[in-house]
């Protein structure tokens, strides 16, 4: 069951790029062009009517250099059969709000700045139990984003029952087909990461970021004036299944960082932008997992506080990987350094200023790195959490606790 893994989630984590290929199965068009007219010879693709889909066999052959004879002389379209009827009146509504508890939240906060980006809406975010204490204003006018995987967390679930009272147009995005959130949604998209037994969530979250990222391009499909933008990202999600694999192949770098690490008490992980939410699901998946206290910090906060906590005991973790707020990042490697923080760096390969930095004699041995794949930014959140995934994974083995069991959780809370 376990198909040669040590544990449920270790194979769930190396799952990932086929459970990405699974989202997007049937769910990436391309809109060919006619090509009866002329030689033909801008029209790679068969001639097979209008639109035709890629198959996850497609989706496995896309890689970099490999994209460009499938792309040329089509359009690259999400299909999402579910949201299709609704999209006019999502993209009317007055506020965008995503909903979800724990792993999911964070997936929602990786993806909020697309949609925001795309479609133009407002985009709020609510943890469901908050929403409820306060009893949230929501309108008519709201749509409501419903994101779990189990599809059966009972503050999600009652935060639905609540929006649906207040008349919001209220939408799943569910990795349980048939579950409560699915059912008792007016529409949605199955995540299709498949099931995942591990209490801590792994491929449904990079599956659920994708799902999100998929939607905001479907919204904005008429948007000519975002439609270079889109092709960017189209053209990205077909490279994410090949390039998480060859993070997954890294995993012998993170076992070695997680026996640097598995005797610490603490750990702290600094993200902006995109990447808040990779600090934040890097703590929780670390306290949940491995019992070391662990927070997740936006790095814009640093000097608000946290900066106090740095010296030369404690671990910090800064995901530095290149997109607009790289400048921002290195600034802040710079003020954890002049404090002496031990650090630990997740940046883009061929970021060679930093690699450069660290590997010359004044600050070598000072960071131990990562290095990643650079995806378009907003699908980078989806290849940084694996190393993070594979290190809390190692820290626990190392410490000896139950990886897909941690005391006092439950894979699906069904109780307030
Ligand atoms: C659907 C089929 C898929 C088939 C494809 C072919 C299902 C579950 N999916 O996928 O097997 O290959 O058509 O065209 O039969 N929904 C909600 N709330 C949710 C999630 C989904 O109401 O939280 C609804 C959707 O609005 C939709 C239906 O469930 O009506 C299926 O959703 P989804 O599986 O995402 O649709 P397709 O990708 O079109
Ligand atoms: C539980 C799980 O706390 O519920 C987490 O242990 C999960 O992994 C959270 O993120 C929310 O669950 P769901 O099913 O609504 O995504």
């Amino acid at each position: 069951m376990k198909g040669g893994y040590d544990h449920f989630m270790q194979k769930e984590i190396h799952e990932q790029p086929s459970a990405l290929v699974e989202t997007m199965r049937g769910r990436i068009a391309l809109e060919v062009e006619d090509c009866s007219e002329g030689d033909g010879s801008e029209c790679t693709l068969e001639r097979q009517g209008s639109l035709k889909l890629l198959d996850s066999l497609d989706l496995l052959k896309e890689d970099g250099g490999g994209a460009e004879p499938l792309w040329r002389g089509a359009t690259p379209r999400v299909k999402l059969g579910g949201l299709e009827p609704h999209a006019e009146n999502i993209l009317r509504s007055r506020r965008l709000i995503f909903v979800a508890c724990g792993t999911s939240y964070h997936a929602c906060l990786a993806a909020r700045q697309v949609v925001e980006e795309l479609t133009r809406v407002p985009v709020a975010l609510e943890l469901a139990s908050d929403l409820l204490d306060r009893q949230a204003p929501l309108y008519r006018d709201d749509t409501c984003f419903f994101v779990s995987q189990s599809g059966e967390t009972a503050d999600t679930l009652n935060a639905l029952q609540y929006a649906k009272r207040r008349g919001s147009l209220c939408v799943g995005i569910t990795n349980t087909v048939g579950s409560s959130i699915s059912r008792e949604t007016a529409c949605g998209v199955h995540v299709n990461a498949g099931v995942e037994i591990g209490v801590a969530s792994t491929k449904a979250y990079t599956c659920q970021i994708l799902v999100i990222v998929m939607i905001a391009l479907k919204l904005s499909e008429d948007s000519i004036s975002k439609g270079k933008r889109r092709n960017e990202i189209m053209r990205d999600l077909l490279r994410l299944p090949s390039m998480m694999r060859r993070v997954l192949r890294e995993e012998g770098v993170i076992k070695n960082l997680a026996r640097e690490l598995a005797q610490e008490t603490s750990l702290l992980a600094f993200g902006r932008g995109y990447n808040y939410a990779t600090a934040l699901e890097l703590a929780l998946k670390v306290k949940e997992l491995s019992y070391m206290h662990s927070e997740g910090i936006l790095a814009g906060e640093l000097k608000h506080g946290p900066l106090a906590l740095i010296d030369e005991t404690m671990p910090a973790v800064v995901v530095a990987t290149n997109d607009a707020l790289r400048e921002k990042m290195w600034s802040t490697i710079q003020q954890l350094l002049a404090r002496k923080g031990r650090l630990v760096l997740l940046v883009s390969k061929g970021d060679d200023d930093i690699l450069n930095y660290f590997n010359g004699e004044e600050n070598d041995g000072r960071a131990r790195i990562i290095t990643v794949d650079t995806v378009c930014d907003c699908l980078q959140p989806i290849l940084n959490i694996v190393p993070f995934q594979l290190l809390s994974y190692h820290l626990t083995v190392l410490r000896g606790f139950n990886v897909d069991q941690p005391r006092n959780l439950a894979k699906s809370v069904t109780v307030e």
